[in-house]
């Protein structure tokens, strides 16, 4: 969707992006209070989908009835290496784990490794491998279940992934890409092959297992387009459409409009940072909602709604709805300040990457165990 202030594609986030709009405009179902309570019954309270930060679906009532009637769905979804993870990257990932603990399903995890070689001018083909190494160690550091989590990287599982792709790109269309994505005369070959190789995880596992089996993919909602046309074509070559189920973005450091993004170092707090460089970043950019001067923010008090540190202990880093709430009320009423309330979430993001990083190194050893093996 693309309007002047208001961008969503899989290339481009930015401006305030306006949430309920593109539940009409993609179609999508936003997650009421039934479902809601369905997965709860199932899977325990999740602080993600209380909150609404992973707020809309597809076919989840689906899902559901085919795992009540003991049809287990398998989990799909990925990463293309571009750039350093940053803390908008783990979000929708940490909440993809709790879903494969909670309903004890397989993992296949996508690494587009050519992707955003093929749509960036800048990105070498070299420096998209060197990413891909470390973008893993990321996911790894997660937690996920090596018996149960299976990386499957494009240039790697070519042999895999390229027949199924073929049998993707025969229904695909150049006309449906080109409206899907904007792409035009002048888009290299590879763009419009892409959404081929994207769509093939999302039914891989029925055809290596030989039986059909339904699938949930978590995403982050600008990777909507791949997915619309990947459940269009899916029933034409014989499989179930996947059932998906979309996050908004983790705001940038710089406030509410767009996202976090790789290459902007003044929006984003990598997986990698040290708690000096946490502390820089939230004192110098983290967009806050309080007043000038102490004394107003005293008397009016702050606006947690736009303010980005409460933003991150919404999203991320304060699940506990009970705490929430205090500091909500405590900032919005001028008890606490801004300077407070930056200290609380530098605090918590330091705790988070000390344990992320040590498990990060770890992961160095474990790579080999992730990657899936014929
Ligand atoms: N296109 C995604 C990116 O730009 C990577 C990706 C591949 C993905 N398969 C996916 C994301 C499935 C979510 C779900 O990073």
């Amino acid at each position: 969707m693309v309007d002047e202030k208001h961008v969503v594609t899989p290339w481009d986030v930015s401006g305030a992006v306006d949430y309920k709009r593109l539940i009409n405009e993609f179609g999508i179902e936003e997650i009421g209070p039934e479902l809601l309570k369905r997965i709860e019954k199932i899977a325990g309270k999740n602080f993600m989908l209380d909150r609404k930060i992973f707020f809309a679906h597809r076919d989840l009532k689906w899902l559901l009835d085919e795992y009540d009637k003991g049809n287990k769905f398998f989990l799909y979804t990925g990463r293309s290496p571009s750039g350093p993870i940053h803390l908008g990257h783990l979000m929708p990932w940490i909440f993809t784990k709790w879903i494969q603990d909670a309903f004890d399903c397989e993992l296949y995890f996508q690494f587009p490794d050519e992707e955003k070689f093929l749509f960036r001018k800048d990105l070498t083909y070299e420096d998209a491998q060197k990413y891909l190494h470390e973008n893993m160690l990321d996911v790894i550091a997660l937690g996920f279940n090596p018996k149960k989590t299976h990386f499957i990287i494009n240039t790697k599982h070519a042999d895999l992934l390229y027949p199924e792709a073929c049998k993707v790109a025969k229904k695909l269309t150049y006309s449906m890409v080109k409206s899907s994505f904007g792409l035009d005369e002048s888009s290299n070959v590879g763009q419009i092959f892409y959404t081929s190789m994207q769509a093939v995880p999302a039914f891989l596992p029925s055809v290596i297992k030989g039986k059909k089996m339904p699938c949930l993919i978590p995403y982050a909602v600008d990777q909507d387009p791949h997915f619309r046309l990947t459940r269009d074509i899916l029933p034409k070559i014989g499989h179930h459409k996947p059932a998906s189920i979309q996050c908004s973005f983790l705001p940038p450091l710089t406030g509410m409009d767009g996202k976090m993004s790789s290459s902007k170092e003044y929006t984003a707090i990598y997986s990698t940072d040290t708690p000096k460089e946490v502390e820089r970043k939230i004192k110098k950019y983290a967009f806050s909602g309080g007043r000038d001067t102490l004394e107003e923010h005293r008397r009016h008090g702050g606006n947690p709604d736009v303010d980005i540190s409460f933003q991150y202990l919404k999203y991320m880093f304060e699940p506990d709805d009970k705490k929430l709430r205090e500091i909500y009320n405590s900032y919005k009423s001028g008890s606490k300040t801004s300077g407070e309330l930056k200290q609380i979430v530098i605090e918590k993001i330091n705790s988070f990457l000390k344990e992320h990083q040590k498990k990060r190194e770890l992961a160095k050893k474990k790579v080999d165990d992730f990657i899936y093996k014929k």
